[in-house]
């Protein structure tokens, strides 16, 4: 065991913020099995009248995200809004060049819709609009489809299709990863800011309480970035609510303990985001503040997805391949449970965040055609935080010991936030990032009136490479830990090597 111990200090008096219910959204892309075999499976043997299978549902459910942006990703940039709508079998067949498929329009925005509303009130739609192959009027078009009540051709057509009452899309996002040059239309940070202002304004003139995302870089080590969050700030601030981030994460070269510390770069990237926005902001002697939507973050093994495309057969369009089906460990969920802490801890900019995929894609559910639905190991970092982590951010600053890593240099051993809710009740969200060594824990707690440990429980496991499978769905589960203790003001614990936990206070 360390012999150092972590220590912090909670007081409610220093907060961060408030936790949007939107920071546990999450990202249904026409992308493999994401869709097709994974929420929509009209021959599934628990599918419902409109195709959904009932057991991803209860999943989903049991997941508690909240926003569910779709239908893309890099598959917006070559999307047609209109192939999407009417009657099923109506519906043309198309080549998807983001992932080298046949996309079916099988699914589609009404289908959508349908879907949210069966997860329940939580979820929430948050569309994207293509910017890559198309421009303001399609989106108008599907803006005036979704949400004018009737009395115009493409609202009636709406009505038409089934759909009496508008979709009621609030949430939009100004096209996908515009500064990355595999995206379907890519453009220069002048280009975006221009085509995105244009839009957002005629957006607007439809609707003026539209709450618009605009594209911020692909992950930040984008050779643009921050001068591409400039530009296209520039361009929109006072037409925009968010600028977005996304960021995957793996292990590289072999580097465990950098990959384990993937949170510092992500709270940096969120860091350096809020800085250049309220430059932006400041130059323009704007009042405004610009929120960070992270709508896409997630762990995703690239290499697998690399390895694909070079081997991919010119002629082949598959419809929903298996495509970017990560097989997520131990190890894999306490990363992501970090991420998720890095997510919280910024609570007062960061309020959307989508995780990237829902099902079977980098998902935290997986599925099989006619067969089972399970949970892979980064379902329970996220359903405990979405459980617990509701209310106000306290400001939590470790004492930690440390450990060298290539990559981040000197990383704290532990990784925590605390969340308490409206009850006065705490929860602790913490990371041990030993590998090898259990790490006490202290917390000291100042003018909260918490007297008892209801539970705390670890994700951690004696194969730090353990999984969940088709053939072994439960391989992996969190925890009890025993011995946690509060006594005279101060929270005592022990955190397992490489571990996530959840600790709650009442
Ligand atoms: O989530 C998978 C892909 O990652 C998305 O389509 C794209 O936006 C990102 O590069």
């Amino acid at each position: 065991m360390s012999t150092r111990t972590a220590r912090f200090t909670l007081d409610p008096a220093f907060t961060i913020g408030e936790v949007n219910p939107r920071l546990f959204g999450s990202f249904v892309e026409h992308l493999g099995r994401c869709v097709y075999t994974g929420i929509f499976e009209p021959d599934h043997p628990t599918a419902d009248e409109q195709g959904l299978r009932q057991d991803v549902l209860d999943l989903v459910r049991e997941l508690g995200v909240t926003a569910i942006r779709y239908p893309g990703g890099n598959f917006v940039s070559g999307y047609r809004w209109e192939d999407s709508v009417g009657p099923a079998g109506d519906r043309p067949r198309r080549l998807d060049l983001a992932w080298r498929s046949t996309e079916t329009n099988r699914f589609g925005l009404s289908e959508y819709i349908a879907f949210l509303k069966k997860i329940g009130p939580q979820a929430e739609p948050m569309m994207a609009i293509n910017l890559g192959t198309r421009g303001v009027a399609e989106a108008l078009q599907l803006q005036e489809y979704a949400n004018h009540p009737a009395g115009t051709a493409l609202s009636e057509q709406r009505v038409a299709h089934g759909d009496k009452e508008p979709f009621g899309i609030k949430v939009w996002c100004l096209g996908n990863e515009m500064d990355g040059p595999w995206q379907t239309g890519h453009k220069t940070a002048e280009e975006y800011g221009r085509i995105a202002a244009e839009t957002a304004r005629a957006m607007r003139q439809i609707d003026a309480d539209v709450e618009l995302v605009a594209c911020g870089s692909s992950s930040q080590a984008m050779p643009t970035f921050a001068a591409w969050e400039a530009t296209v700030l520039q361009e929109t601030y006072d037409l925009v609510d968010y600028i977005s981030l996304h960021a995957y994460y793996q292990p590289l070269d072999g580097d465990l303990d950098s990959f384990i510390a993937s949170a510092v770069d992500m709270e940096s990237f969120i860091e350096n985001v809020v800085a250049t926005a309220d430059h932006v902001g400041a130059r323009l002697k704007s009042k405004k503040k610009i929120n960070l939507s992270f709508d896409e973050w997630n762990v995703w093994y690239t290499a697998d997805w690399e390895e694909h495309t070079k081997n991919a057969d010119p002629a082949d369009w598959p419809e929903a391949p298996r495509l970017l089906e990560d097989n997520y460990s131990v190890m894999d969920a306490v990363v992501f449970g970090s991420l998720l802490i890095a997510l919280l801890r910024h609570a007062d900019r960061v309020t959307v965040a989508c995780l990237a995929q829902l099902v079977n894609v980098i998902a935290p559910i997986m599925t099989e055609p006619g067969g089972p639905a399970w949970r892979q190991t980064t379902f329970f970092p996220f359903a405990q935080a979405s459980k617990y982590g509701r209310g106000q951010v306290l400001d939590v600053r470790v004492d930690s010991p440390t450990h060298e890593t290539k990559q981040y240099g000197e990383a704290e051993l532990l990784h925590a936030t605390a969340v308490r809710g409206e009850d006065g009740s705490v929860t602790v969200f913490a990371v041990n990032r030993s590998r090898t060594e259990s790490l006490p824990l202290q917390v000291g707690l100042n003018g909260l009136d918490l007297t008892s440990v209801v539970e705390h429980s670890a994700l951690a496991d004696a194969d730090p490479d353990a999984r969940n499978t088709l053939a072994d769905p439960e391989r992996v589960t969190p925890h009890q830990v025993q011995g946690t203790a509060l006594q005279d003001g101060t929270l005592t614990a022990v955190l397992e090597p490489l571990s996530w936990n959840v600790i709650r206070l009442a």
